[in-house]
């Protein structure tokens, strides 16, 4: 059992918990995942991770309570815990198996939109502590949906915050504040890491490839069981079949195909589309674990 030892209402239906998983917290990295689970029966959650204590022992996760699951997580308090916390899952990201040497020659910018601060914070912290100066936007619907802005501007050199109805910060969504940082603030990027709803990631990607600037996203927003057998987050990567979860969730976001990614993710929410998605994909439905069937 891994208990839960602190809870945070960040912003109305976002929570942050802070879980007792000495394993996970030894040897995770960012940009990893864990998949948690409530009880036996309990939906299998996939969650990026969003922070680790290693010497407490202890992992934060931050989820929105949107589905039935996501829902009844948001009920339990400090004291209970979660029967399952499996992980870490996933690769690392990119950047922090990069050459610190290296990273600190580049000008590296993070997107974070909405809920997707929560696994961009980790990455600008590990970059804090290796002595990497980065920049951050943190882009929200409006003011009451930001979260994480402290902890950010604790590990970031810069923090821009941005809202759609420019209740606070820069009027704009990530593209906006992105072009006026380019545009009208004379900023200058190399490397650019994305990471929000995937709609936000095709456009920053579209917005990036005319400006040239290499970029990294993370397509966990796709994932469902997070564990290769049920072929929910499969995706084409320059042309190939990948998994979100076995190959990723990071991936180079200039050779995604994300209209691909949100109609097939549309589909797979109904019975009907997970069986047009398994006869027309045969034997790459599923992410090669090799030992799953035809039944989900
Ligand atoms: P949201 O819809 O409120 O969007 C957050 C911000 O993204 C917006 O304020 C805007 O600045 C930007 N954005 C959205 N659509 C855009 C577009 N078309 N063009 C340019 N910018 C755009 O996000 P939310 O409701 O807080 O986030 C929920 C989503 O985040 C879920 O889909 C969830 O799966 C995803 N998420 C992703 C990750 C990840 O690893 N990629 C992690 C956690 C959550
Ligand atoms: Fe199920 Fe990747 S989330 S195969």
């Amino acid at each position: 059992m891994y208990k839960i030892v602190k809870k945070e209402e960040l912003a109305a239906n976002i929570y942050l918990m802070d879980v007792e998983a000495p394993r996970v917290a030894k040897s995770g990295h960012p940009g990893q995942f864990v998949i948690v689970k409530m009880d036996e029966k309990g939906e299998r959650i996939p969650l990026t991770i969003c922070d680790y204590d290693r010497e407490a022992g202890t992992v934060t996760i931050v989820f929105q309570a949107v589905g039935a699951s996501t829902k009844m997580m948001a009920e339990l308090n400090v004291g209970d815990s979660f029967r399952d916390f499996v992980g870490p899952l996933g690769r690392s990201s990119e950047l922090v198996e990069t050459d610190v040497e290296e990273l600190k020659k580049k000008s590296i910018l993070f997107i974070a939109g909405g809920v997707g601060t929560a696994p961009v914070y980790p990455q600008v912290k590990w970059m804090k502590e290796h002595g990497v100066d980065v920049d951050c936007i943190i882009g929200a619907r409006n003011k009451d949906l930001i979260i994480l802005e402290d902890a950010m501007k604790k590990v970031a050199a810069n923090v821009y915050v941005t809202t759609d109805d420019g209740s606070y910060g820069f009027h704009g969504n990530v593209n906006d504040c992105l072009k006026d940082l380019i545009q009208n603030k004379g900023k200058k990027y190399d490397q650019i890491v994305a990471i929000g709803p995937v709609i936000m990631m095709k456009f920053v990607c579209i917005l990036t490839k005319e400006l040239g600037i290499p970029t990294i996203v993370s397509m966990n927003p796709i994932m469902v069981d997070g564990t290769g057998m049920c072929g929910a987050c499969r995706l084409t990567v320059g042309g190939e079949v990948k998994f979100a979860c076995v190959d990723g969730p990071e991936f180079n976001g200039h050779l995604v195909n994300f209209d691909e990614a949100m109609k097939r993710q549309q589909m797979y929410k109904t019975e009907e589309g997970r069986a047009q998605l398994r006869e027309s994909e045969g034997a790459t439905h599923h992410g090669g674990c090799g030992h799953c069937s035809d039944e989900e």
